[in-house]
């Protein structure tokens, strides 16, 4: 086996989700999976969520149709959506798979009317396409306009061969402390709902909070929620309440591969950033960039032998990092603990965050394909 691997605690993804699902009450969840769950493992994930009977998330949500392919060959049956705009290339996948499109200019609403002569009445089951209409209420990404939205919403009315299912904006700073833009957006997009209420537009489902909102601001909860990165056990940024208690849901570790005795004066690795002061021992630990361990963490990072703290020491290389062991008793094949929690070890992703100033989405994110996920229930 490898010798470096993530613990994915399926037992912790469920915990988040129930503690979301107690605080939200009522309100449905569209469980964010897209990235691979964020680095977690999305089939898994989702498999694992789905599995929860009653309690399963209502709605998955995706970054792009080859995503919702992949959770449907996984067998997953919830409604996903898909929030990236489609192109012609992608559009039979929304047909195919029975994927929900995200939509919100004429240009979509023309390709989802190509794609359904083309792809759409040879599947017998889906008479219509399903789509969420997203309103950009002042992220200036994706979305339609507030001001900018009559055509749209004309064409809207007369289509007949999709189904609105759901609309959706996405929150700016609904992780910063101060609120205010964020009430700004939740006011837009209700004044939004209630243009299409008085047009008589069913528009299904309305949503709009992301990790943030649902920590923190229960007005913006409406139909459904969005979580992402609390699912997966943080809190979206230092800003936000602990309202609900996360318990971080992957954990790194690897192994130590060698062990070398350097003497004051001696420098360790790529640059020879690191100067030993005394002499000491240096083991080298089978992780490198190649897996995630961004290169700014060089001289920054700590990690866990036997429950002591040491210091990681020179540059991050592709494949391998170097720790300090002081003069103590580390031996290769000694277990390294690099982040998360288990219950002898913790060390947070916020660490690694505030030395390298982002945020625990990349950090999990940029854990790549090298390094096998091993699920544990
Ligand atoms: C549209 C949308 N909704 C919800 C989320 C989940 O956000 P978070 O991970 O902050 O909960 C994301 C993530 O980026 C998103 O793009």
């Amino acid at each position: 086996m490898h010798p470096s691997y993530a613990v994915i605690n399926l037992s912790n993804l469920k915990y988040n989700f129930l503690r979301i699902k107690k605080k939200i009450k009522k309100t449905k969840i569209m469980a964010v999976v897209k990235a691979d769950a964020y680095g977690h493992g999305m089939t898994e994930c989702a498999s694992f969520l789905e599995s929860l009977g009653k309690n399963k998330p209502e709605y998955f949500s995706v970054a792009f149709p080859s995503e919702g392919k992949q959770l449907r060959e996984a067998k997953i049956k919830q409604p996903i959506l898909v929030f990236e705009p489609f192109t012609k290339e992608q559009v039979n996948l929304l047909f195919e798979y029975n994927l929900i499109a995200t939509v919100f200019t004429l240009d979509h609403l023309r390709i989802l009317d190509w794609g359904f002569k083309q792809f759409g009445k040879k599947n017998k089951a889906l008479q219509k396409i399903r789509i969420h209409i997203k309103v950009d209420t002042g992220m200036n990404r994706l979305g339609i306009g507030i001001n900018e939205s009559n055509d749209f919403i004309n064409k809207l009315k007369k289509k007949k061969n999709f189904e609105i299912d759901g609309i959706y904006t996405h929150f700016a700073c609904a992780d910063e402390k101060d609120k205010t833009f964020t009430q700004f957006q939740i006011k837009r997009f209700e004044e939004f709902l209630r243009r299409l209420k008085k047009m008589n537009i069913d528009y299904g489902l309305a949503h709009a909070a992301n990790s943030g909102a649902i920590l923190d601001v229960p007005n913006s909860y409406l139909d459904m929620v969005r979580p992402g990165i609390s699912l997966y056990g943080y809190y979206p940024s230092l800003e936000t309440s602990e309202s609900i208690k996360l318990k971080p849901v992957m954990s790194l570790y690897s192994k130590v591969a060698s062990v070398k005795q350097i003497k004051k004066g001696d420098t360790v690795s790529y640059g020879r950033k690191y100067t030993a002061k005394r002499k000491t021992k240096i083991v080298s630990v089978p992780l490198g960039y190649a897996d995630g361990i961004n290169r700014g963490l060089s001289n920054k990072m700590e990690v866990l032998i036997k429950r002591k703290k040491y210091k990681q020491v020179g540059i991050v290389a592709m494949d391998r990092i170097m720790i300090n062991v002081n003069n103590n008793d580390v031996k290769v094949g000694d277990k390294v603990f690099v982040f998360g929690n288990d219950k002898n070890n913790y060390i947070s992703v916020w660490d690694w965050c505030k030395a390298i100033n982002t945020i625990p989405y990349e950090i999990t994110c940029n854990i790549s394909n090298r390094i096998p996920r091993l699920y544990k229930r």
